[in-house]
């Protein structure tokens, strides 16, 4: 079982002072053992996070790149300029992203390569809308884009680098959260595709995080599911006693309690 990683993507949201006081308040508790857990600022706030949690263990990514190191990209951030700020992490394909901007399979992917390519980690995230799942074309859209995402990596560079979030659309900023059982069976779907592509052994290894309306009342449940290695989470980390909460109930799944 790979070990859990609880992250909290911050959005457009919190302003420095708070994001200075989130952290501190992160290095005051502690990153708890057996769990990988951190924080996604706007760029605007990468470094001061990166400075204030240094040392700690907490990991701190940015939430998009422009896959390109430097050029005329007005308003953009590079792979390269997150790369100098700290970061360890970047998000990719993000369903905001997909659907707010736009961005293609194709587009995800030149993401997801350059921040491999700068030594990064990277946290690709796939899911089905309302319209697509009640057609149901859950898996379809889901396992395509898992393939548009990996295909041709290889085993080390998935199991070392690559986390995938599993965020079905309709679940996201709504309140509704999907049942564990609705989760698990994608999350199995997911990891069977990864089995098949890249055999049993780099799949199990891989993190795959549920993400959608994780509140601390139901991260618990949904940690009990055997393919559900963590959650990738909006609303509910934009506060600190929250979020840490989410990284308690992680660190717990860990121990095999819920299990
Ligand atoms: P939510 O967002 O937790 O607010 O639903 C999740 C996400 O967008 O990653």
């Amino acid at each position: 079982m790979p070990q859990p990683f609880l992250a909290g993507n911050w959005k457009m949201h919190l302003s420095g002072a708070e994001v200075d006081a989130f952290c501190a308040a992160l290095r005051d508790a502690g990153l708890p053992d057996g769990v990988t857990a951190g924080v996604f600022p706007g760029f605007l706030h990468l470094e001061r996070a990166v400075a204030a949690l240094e040392g700690t263990g907490w990991v701190v990514g940015a939430q998009t790149c422009r896959p390109e190191s430097h050029g005329a990209f007005t308003g953009e951030v590079s792979i390269t300029q997150i790369q100098d700020a700290g970061a360890s992490h970047v998000i990719v394909g993000h369903s905001e992203r997909r659907h707010v901007f736009g961005e293609t399979d194709a587009q995800v992917r030149q993401r997801l390569d350059a921040v491999l390519a700068h030594g990064l980690s990277v946290v690709l995230c796939v899911g089905e809308t309302l319209d697509e799942r009640q057609a149901g074309r859950t898996g379809q859209v889901v396992l395509g884009q898992l393939d548009a995402g990996t295909a041709g990596l290889s085993g080390a560079e998935l199991v070392e680098r690559v986390t995938v979030a599993y965020e079905p659309v309709w679940a996201i900023g709504t309140g509704q959260v999907a049942t564990p059982a609705q989760a698990q069976e994608v999350h199995a779907d997911i990891r069977a595709r990864l089995a098949a592509t890249f055999g049993n052994d780099v799949a199990q290894q891989i993190v795959i995080q549920y993400g959608g309306s994780v509140k601390p009342g139901n991260v618990a449940e949904l940690l009990t599911c055997p393919d559900v290695n963590g959650a990738l989470v909006g609303g509910a980390s934009l506060q600190s006693d929250s979020f840490l909460a989410l990284v308690a109930a992680g660190a717990v799944s860990r121990s095999g309690v819920n299990r």
